[in-house]
């Protein structure tokens, strides 16, 4: 009996993993930190798909909060099917006038913790043939992006790192996927403040239509949900910098 690790799975783009997942029969331990929340789903996921869901309370922003949630899982000796680092918040705002302590537990939560997990769950996932590691960027990973300037560059970290990864277990029996939605319908927009945005007012997918394209391509490097994101994605390919970066603060202005 084989388990996927969701973290950030008590909402949005994680719930929708979790859901999607337990679909497929897939036994699931479910992190965060809003543990209710966890439980509920949980009940939920066991009774509708007769799976095994593990909830573990974790505080990602916490340094020793993936050492410790990684130990739980090593110790039990939970044979792993896959990991899926989704957990993660940005904040709007000029980086002079954000607080340094919010910006530092972004960092921890979208990279530090991020590599955390997946360099001690490695281990786990290798011994299992046909494992997967979906991280989840965004498309903010392309370019830098003035007025969420740590929220783009922790999502540039993540899909450089799993990008590389990628290339460095192929042929391991894991593959490694770097998910990169663009906007999308879930509580990100409301804990980024970034709900008028012209951004998030041009239209959001929904967090379902995000994760089924995810798992139907989860041995893909790179998967961008969505025509709108990919054509921005690929159209910023094709312009200067500076155009990318000036655009980036205009929508989110
Ligand atoms: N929505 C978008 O437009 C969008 C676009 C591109 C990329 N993304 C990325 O997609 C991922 C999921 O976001 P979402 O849209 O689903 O947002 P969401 O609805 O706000 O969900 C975020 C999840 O991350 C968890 N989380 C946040 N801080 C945590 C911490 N300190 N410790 C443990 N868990 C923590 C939350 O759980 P608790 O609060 O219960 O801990 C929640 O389950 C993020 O990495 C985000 O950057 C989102």
């Amino acid at each position: 009996m084989s388990y996927v690790v969701i973290t950030g799975a008590s909402a949005g783009i994680g719930e929708r993993f979790a859901r999607a997942l337990a679909a497929e029969k897939q036994n699931l331990i479910l992190v965060a930190r809003r543990e209710e929340r966890l439980n509920t789903l949980a009940t939920e996921l066991k009774q509708q798909h007769g799976i095994e869901a593990i909830v573990l309370k974790a505080d990602l922003a916490n340094e020793a909060g993936a050492e410790a949630l990684a130990r739980q899982i090593n110790d039990v000796g939970w044979v792993l099917s896959g990991l899926i680092n989704n957990a993660g918040f940005g904040d709007r705002g000029a980086f002079a006038d954000l607080g340094l302590e919010r910006q530092l537990s972004m960092i921890q939560v979208n990279i530090t913790s991020l590599v955390s997990l997946t360099w001690q769950l490695l281990p786990s996932l290798r011994k299992q043939p046909g494992s997967f590691v979906i991280n989840v960027a965004s498309t903010a990973a392309f370019q830098a992006g003035p007025n969420m300037a740590i929220y783009y560059a922790t999502k540039a970290f993540v899909l450089s790192f799993s990008e590389a990864l990628h290339e460095e277990l192929r042929g391991a029996g894991v593959s490694v996927s770097t998910l990169c939605p663009g906007a999308t319908d879930s509580e990100f927009a409301t804990e980024a403040h970034m709900t008028n945005t012209k951004l998030f007012k041009a239209g959001t997918m929904t967090a379902e239509a995000v994760v089924k394209k995810s798992l139907a391509q989860r041995r893909k490097a790179i998967v961008i949900p969505g025509l709108r994101n990919l054509l921005m994605v690929w159209s910023g390919k094709l312009s200067p910098r500076a155009v990318t970066r000036r655009l980036a603060g205009w929508l989110q202005a």
